[in-house]
C-alpha cells in the first residue's frame, strides 16, 4: 500500500449547534482516488473543505503528507496551494483570460517568472484540450471548457492533492464527460484525488475506493463495484435506489 497523503483523525465540526462531521477517520493514500457520496446534507462539502482549511474543525486532526494543517499565514497559504480544489462552479477571474487566470497562482504564490508560468499554463491548457482558448475571456468558453480551464488552473499550483466538489453538476449533460475525462487522465496519470460526484460511471472507472456519507458520517467505504452492487448498509441502499430510478 502507498504512504499516507491525507489522514483525517476522529474529525468533529460543529456549525453553532449543528454536528455536521461526526467521527471523521478517512486515510487517502498517494495516487488513491476516493469517490466521496452521499445524501444533499450529508457533509460531503463540509469534508473537502476542511481538508483545505476553508473551514475550520471542532476537534480531531487533518495531517497533509504528514503535517497537521496550518492555522493562518504563509503556511496556510502554501497548503492552499498543494491541495487543489474544483467547485461545483469555475469561479474564473471574468476580467482575466484564461491564460491569466491559470498564470495568476503560479506568479503570486509560487514566485514564477510571468514567461514560465505562460509557458507551463499553456501546456496545461493543452492537456485539458482547451489550449486554443488561451487568450478568450471566461464568458467566452462553455461551462465544460471553464471547468476544465478550473482544473489546469489548480494544477497549475503543483498540488499533492486535488479536491473536486460534484464538478460536473452544474454543467449541461453534453458536457458532463468531457470534464469527467480529464479527470480519468488524472486519475490514471497517479494524481491523489478526493471526488464528490454521484456519476457512478467514473466512480467504477477511476475510483479505488467509495466512501459514503450520510448524516456527518462516514457510514461505509468500499471499492467501486462492491459498493454499487452490494450496498451493505440500509442507508446506502436506500440512497442508491434513488439514484437509479431519478
Ligand atoms: N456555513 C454553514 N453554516 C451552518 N450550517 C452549514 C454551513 N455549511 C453547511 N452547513 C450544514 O451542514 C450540513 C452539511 O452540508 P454540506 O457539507 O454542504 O453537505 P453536502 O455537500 O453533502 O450536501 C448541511 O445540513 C448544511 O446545511
Ligand atoms: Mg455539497
Amino acid at each position: 500500500m502507498a504512504e499516507p497523503l491525507v489522514v483525517m483523525e476522529d474529525v468533529q465540526k460543529h456549525y453553532g449547534d449543528f454536528h455536521a462531521l461526526k467521527d471523521i477517520d478517512l486515510t487517502v493514500h498517494r495516487g488513491e482516488v476516493v469517490v466521496v457520496i452521499g445524501p444533499s446534507g450529508s457533509g460531503k462539502s463540509t469534508l473537502c473543505r476542511t481538508i483545505n482549511r476553508l473551514e475550520t474543525i471542532t476537534s480531531g486532526s487533518i495531517r497533509i503528507d504528514g503535517a497537521e494543517l496550518p492555522k493562518e499565514g504563509k503556511a496556510l497559504a502554501d497548503l492552499r496551494a498543494e491541495v487543489g480544489m474544483v467547485f461545483q462552479s469555475f469561479n474564473l477571474f471574468a476580467h482575466l483570460t484564461i491564460l491569466e487566470n491559470v498564470t495568476l497562482g503560479p506568479i503570486k504564490v509560487r514566485g514564477l517568472k510571468k514567461a514560465d508560468a505562460e509557458k507551463e499554463a499553456r501546456a496545461l491548457l493543452e492537456r485539458v484540450g482547451v489550449g486554443h482558448q488561451a487568450e478568450k475571456l471566461p464568458a467566452q468558453l462553455s461551462g465544460g471548457q471553464q471547468q476544465r480551464v478550473a482544473i489546469a488552473r489548480a494544477l497549475a499550483m503543483r498540488p499533492k492533492v486535488m479536491l473536486f466538489d460534484e464538478p460536473t453538476s452544474a454543467l449541461d449533460p453534453e458536457m458532463i464527460n468531457e470534464v469527467l475525462d480529464v479527470m480519468i487522465s488524472l486519475a490514471k496519470d497517479g494524481m491523489t484525488m478526493i471526488v464528490v460526484t454521484h456519476e457512478m460511471g467514473f466512480a467504477r472507472k477511476a475510483a479505488n475506493r467509495v466512501v459514503f456519507m450520510s448524516d456527518g458520517q462516514i457510514v461505509e467505504e468500499a471499492p467501486p463495484e462492491q459498493f454499487f452492487t452490494n450496498p451493505r448498509s440500509e442507508r446506502a441502499k436506500d440512497f442508491l435506489s434513488k439514484l437509479i430510478t431519478h
